[in-house]
């Protein structure tokens, strides 16, 4: 598979309903894959390409070089969404993009720490400037906390044994021998690796995704421009829980439609090319009030749609 996929990039790109003068924010930049094609359909409009991670956003930053001044790029978490537009002298976006989780360039990486199959040190940490590593959470936390982690962050029911047999086996410097641990301790139980739900609630737990989630979505609000449009991707049930709620309450209070009334799945063409889009759920909302140009916001959507076919 190619190491730039974007997932579901042809509904991401249906539901922007990308404008070629207008600002749209991409938070989770990765590789620049969704913002390459929001980039291509712009003219006098902008982009700002976020992500925590500085590697991957140098990485994209060349990747995109062709566009220049369109776009500009700065390392950012979800939780410095506000602060960073502010810096930059937006005020509102017309397009925000989340599309959640791990890239797989980060997964690959074989120093990162994401991945069970690649052998490197215990990092996980997707701005590795800051914050705790895997390691030391797996090192210096008590097997109470451990399990509670992994239960909780990766539903995985086998918590307490895993908690145990790393608390015994410590210290546990590297993803493989992590992986060992877990697999002596409970057993392989069909395709999954039984190290997988522990490797994800590390992650999750690393990069406190669950708070910078609710974090970002309490910003959305107030950086939407009326007519814009947010689009999440959520890999994990937990984040599309978090994400329904928040979409749900702006549908009440009366700030947004929702254009997904339920969420949008990826199509199987897709899941067959790319296996790892299987669980991603994609829901977007549109602000009330004017849109910015000439085309009032949802008449926007329908208009770029039959452009598109
Ligand atoms: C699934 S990838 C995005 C891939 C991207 N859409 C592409 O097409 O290449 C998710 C990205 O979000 C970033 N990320 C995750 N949590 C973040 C946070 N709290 N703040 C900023 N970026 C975050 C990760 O570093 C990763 O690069």
């Amino acid at each position: 598979m190619d190491a730039h996929y974007p997932v579901m990039l042809s509904e991401v790109l249906e539901y922007l309903a990308v404008r070629p003068d207008q600002v749209y924010v991409d938070c989770t930049t990765g590789l620049g894959g969704h913002s390459m094609e929001i980039a291509k359909r712009l003219t006098t409009g902008r982009l700002i390409c976020l992500d925590a991670d500085r590697e991957s956003l140098e990485k994209a930053q060349q990747r995109l070089a062709e566009f220049g001044g369109r776009i500009c790029f700065r390392q950012s978490r979800f939780s410095q969404l506000r602060q960073s537009l502010t810096d930059l002298g937006v005020d509102r976006v017309d397009g925000l993009l989340a599309d959640l989780g791990v890239s797989r360039m980060q997964l690959t990486s074989a120093e990162r720490g994401f991945s069970l199959m690649q052998d490197s040190p215990l990092d996980m940490r997707f701005d590795r400037s800051t914050g705790q590593t895997a390691e030391e959470i797996v090192n210096f936390s008590s097997e109470h906390e451990l399990a509670d982690l992994i239960y909780q962050l990766g539903q995985e029911r086998r918590s307490r044994k895993i908690a145990r047999a790393i608390v015994r086996a410590r210290p546990v410097k590297t993803t493989v021998s992590l992986a060992n641990v877990i697999e002596q301790a409970v057993p392989r139980a069909g395709k999954l690796h039984p190290a997988t739900q522990t490797f994800m609630a590390l992650r999750m737990y690393v990069n406190r995704e669950i708070e910078e989630l609710e974090s970002l979505l309490e910003q959305v609000p107030a950086v939407m421009a009326p007519g814009g449009r947010a689009v999440f991707l959520s890999f994990h049930s937990g984040e599309s829980g978090i994400t329904k709620k928040s979409f749900q309450q702006w549908a009440r209070e009366g700030r947004a439609e929702l254009l997904t009334k339920h969420v949008v799945k990826p199509q199987q063409r897709e899941v067959r090319e790319n296996a790892a889009s299987r669980s991603v759920t994609l829901r977007c909302a549109q602000w009330r009030g004017p849109a910015s140009g000439p085309n009032e916001g949802s008449k926007r959507g329908a208009q770029t749609k039959q452009e598109e076919r």
